[in-house]
């Protein structure tokens, strides 16, 4: 093999809104969750994540920088995610991998892929917040199974890979409203994402994403759903009583364009999650002032209407995304513009509104 040849490719992946939210898990290391949890994913144009993974025989470890800084690649995730990338890898077709690696040498060529056993640098950035509870762990780590999956030629289902990062992630290797189902067997094979809902399916949907804060959150997913787990006999409720209706509706609402119904699950689903934050010991705060003005102003606009036309959802952070129809988009961005004008430019509070589509991951 010539030493100086290299593959490089670069992927995008959406991030993803949950719509009936996972949290717990049932296993921390295949991360296998305690309820299945359905979502939608945005639009490319607006919050997405860019990989770029270069593959070498002169590297001699695998490196990754996050949003320019270099992250250690030892965290247990990323070593799984790469692990299970280069095992699906290996199982390709003899023939296949002779054919790829005699087109690998040519430096050239258009069609290249790696050798599963070549190490990797991998450059992975986000163009909003990360870990402020825009769901940057979901396409952080879809677009990093992605991206790997297309380096190695690994084919079929991928949402089993970017689950190994974080659980949310697998929603994100499709566009469209999304559902990932928590599955029964021990090795976690059928707890993967199934696009349940096209892409093209409710064009008037639109959903705002609003600002509040891009710092970093005090309490990670993770762990913040750990302590949960461990403390609120609420969370155990929810996982096994409450989200089996709250799915089969917030499906049911969307396949017959019923605003006011999904909108309503929608709400209740996130205020649901963030009661459980309060029964969790010590109690996690994931929302702030602003948030709640939010609640507020959504629930007085449904007020003023006598129906609902809008409504809110909140994942683990204070940042706010707003849901509504194209009827409603503008008026309600104009009255978000009034009640939270958009800050100095030094300020960490700032709101920003954009509307949604839908879009699965895709190469560069
Ligand atoms: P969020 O609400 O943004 O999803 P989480 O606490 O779930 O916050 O996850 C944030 C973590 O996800 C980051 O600290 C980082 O470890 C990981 N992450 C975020 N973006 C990426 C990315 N593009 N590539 C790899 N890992 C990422
Ligand atoms: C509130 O997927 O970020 O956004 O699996 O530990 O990485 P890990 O957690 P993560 O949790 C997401 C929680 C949520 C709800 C959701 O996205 O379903
Ligand atoms: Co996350």
């Amino acid at each position: 093999m010539a030493e100086t040849s290299s593959v490089r490719i670069t992927c995008t992946a959406p991030v993803n809104i949950a719509i009936i939210k996972y949290w717990g898990k049932r296993d921390e290391e295949l991360i296998l969750p305690l309820n299945s949890s359905l979502s939608i994913s945005l639009h490319q144009d607006q919050l997405k994540s860019t990989t770029t993974a270069v593959a070498s025989p002169a590297f001699s470890e695998d490196k990754l920088w996050l949003n320019g800084q270099e992250k250690s690649v030892q965290e247990s995730r990323l070593q799984a995610l790469l692990h299970e990338v280069r095992r699906r890898a290996a199982k390709r077709p003899l023939e296949d991998v002779q054919r790829e690696e005699e087109v690998v040498e040519s430096v050239n060529s258009e069609h290249r892929l790696a050798p599963p056993s070549w190490h990797v640098h991998i450059s992975s950035k986000n163009n909003f917040p990360t870990g402020a509870g825009l769901a940057s762990s979901a396409s952080g780590y879809a677009c990093l199974a992605f991206t790997l999956a297309q380096l190695f030629g690994v084919r079929g289902e991928l949402s089993g890979i970017a689950r190994r990062g974080s659980g949310s992630a697998c929603r994100s290797m499709y566009g469209g409203v999304v559902r990932w189902t928590h599955g029964e067997q021990a090795d976690g094979a059928d707890s993967i994402a199934v696009q349940v809902i096209p892409e093209s399916y409710w064009p008037e949907l639109r959903v705002f994403i609003l600002v509040v804060s891009d710092l970093q959150k005090a309490v990670s997913s993770s762990e913040g759903m750990r302590r949960s787990v461990a403390t609120s006999r609420l969370l155990q409720h929810r996982a096994t009583v409450l989200v089996p209706e709250l799915l089969r509706k917030a499906e049911a609402a969307v396949k017959a364009h019923d605003f006011p119904a999904f909108s309503q699950l929608a709400m209740c689903d996130s205020n649901q999650l963030h009661a459980i934050c309060l029964d969790t010991h010590p109690p996690i705060f994931y929302l702030n002032d602003t948030s709640r003005q939010i609640m507020r102003l959504v629930h007085a606009y449904n007020q003023a209407c006598a129906e609902i036309r809008a409504g809110y959802t909140f994942d683990a952070g204070p940042n706010a995304f707003v849901l509504t129809t194209a009827r409603d988009a503008s008026k309600l961005l104009g009255l978000i513009a009034h009640f939270f004008p958009p800050q100095t430019s030094n300020s960490k509070r700032y709101i920003r509104g954009l509307p949604l589509t839908t879009d699965p991951p895709s190469l560069e």
